[in-house]
């Protein structure tokens, strides 16, 4: 009797630790479909490719986040209006929903006020809200769109709302890695082994959460210091004047990283590789071995997924390289 109780209760603690150390894992999987408004993101798919958002007409989301291409420009900084350079690296607009701010130095909240800075950036899209609503109106198509869904005329305000709707569908659900999560796969033993070392390394502390990242401002250079490049205004001290934030970003994302190379915000890393040890020597301390950066590597593939939500389901068969 006693034996019996024994290892049912024993066989409870089991039961309970194997639940909770599922629960545990620092990194949460994407959900496999979003709630949102179809009609307004299919108004805002169209917004986002549209050239006609730039004064001269060139320049569109897409040039610099290419919706098929890792959600980014793979430049390694960005080309606005009439060849204008930008200063920082493109960061990919998949995903970008589950970051806590928007922007390597977090000064947009959410992404419809982040759409907003592009649009009127000199080095971007240099338009107005005047221009927009003239340009737009134009159309007979976006007339009937803009009136069905908002009662108004087209305008900049609900063109930004009808692009945040549609940039919430980027998400990129069933990467191996959630599979992996939600218990229905096992993962390749070098992805395993280099998940393994990302938490004993230390790479969790930062890069953790739905998004592997997108959730804190940290420095480059922790323990060994990184030389800033000057003037890309990309850190927090741009936002807040702290000398503390100086050269401190959001951490980036870490999902899909191996398909949106250049790395860092100053696209210093041109490489997985590099971007790796310059993260495990700068801001952990360590020299890492050639092995160790494979298995880093392998688990970092295991994180990318598939042709994000919203493309599928408003294009289905159209779907992204592997
Ligand atoms: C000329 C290239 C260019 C264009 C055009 C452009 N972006 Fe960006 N985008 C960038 C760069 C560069 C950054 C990073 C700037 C920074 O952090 O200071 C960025 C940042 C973002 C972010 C923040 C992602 C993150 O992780 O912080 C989102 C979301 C985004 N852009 C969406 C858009 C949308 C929507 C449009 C169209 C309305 C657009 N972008 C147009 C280059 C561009
Ligand atoms: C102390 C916090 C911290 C730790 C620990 C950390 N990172 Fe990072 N990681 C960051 C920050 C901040 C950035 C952005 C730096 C920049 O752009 O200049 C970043 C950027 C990256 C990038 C480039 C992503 C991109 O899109 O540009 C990769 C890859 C990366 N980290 C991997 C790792 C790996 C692997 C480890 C462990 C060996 C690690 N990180 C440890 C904070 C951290």
């Amino acid at each position: 009797m006693l034996r019996k109780a024994f290892s049912l209760g024993f066989g409870l603690c089991l039961l309970s630790w194997a639940f909770t150390t599922q629960a545990r894992e620092p990194i949460e999987a994407i959900p496999l479909s979003v709630d949102l408004d179809l009609d307004k993101a299919r108004l805002g798919y169209q917004l986002y490719i549209d050239q006609r958002l730039s004064r001269d007409r060139t320049i569109s989301c897409n040039s610099c986040h290419d919706l098929y291409n890792g959600g980014v420009d793979h430049r390694k900084v960005s080309i606005g209006v009439e060849g204008a350079s930008g200063l920082v690296n493109a960061p990919t607009t998949w995903n970008a929903v589950f970051n806590f701010r928007q922007f390597w130095n977090g000064r947009a909240k959410n992404l419809r006020e982040q759409a907003a800075g592009p649009v009127h950036n000199p080095v971007e899209m240099d338009m107005n809200a005047a221009e927009v609503r003239h340009r737009l109106s134009e159309s007979a198509e976006y007339r009937a769109q803009f009136s069905k869904i908002y009662d108004a005329p087209p305008n900049l305000d609900d063109a930004l709302d009808a692009i945040a709707e549609f940039e919430k569908g980027l998400i990129t659900p069933n990467a191996p890695f959630d599979q992996y999560l939600r218990g229905e796969t096992v993962l390749p033993r070098k992805a395993l082994q280099g998940y393994r070392l990302f938490k004993t390394l230390g790479c969790i502390t930062c890069h953790n959460g739905i998004n592997v990242g997108g959730n804190s401002y940290q420095y480059l250079g922790v323990v060994i210091p990184v030389e800033q490049k000057k003037g890309t205004k990309a850190d927090r001290y741009a936002v807040t004047g702290r000398r503390f934030d100086r050269n401190r970003y959001k951490v980036p994302t870490l999902r899909n990283v191996s398909r949106t190379e250049p790395y860092f915000h100053d696209a210093s890393a041109a490489t997985l590789d590099e971007a790796i040890r310059v993260m495990a020597y700068h801001n952990l301390g360590y020299l890492i071995e050639e092995e160790e950066v494979e298995k880093i590597k392998a688990f970092l593939h295991s994180l990318n997924g598939e042709t994000p939500w919203i493309l599928k389901t408003l294009f289905p068969g159209r779907d992204i390289q592997p």
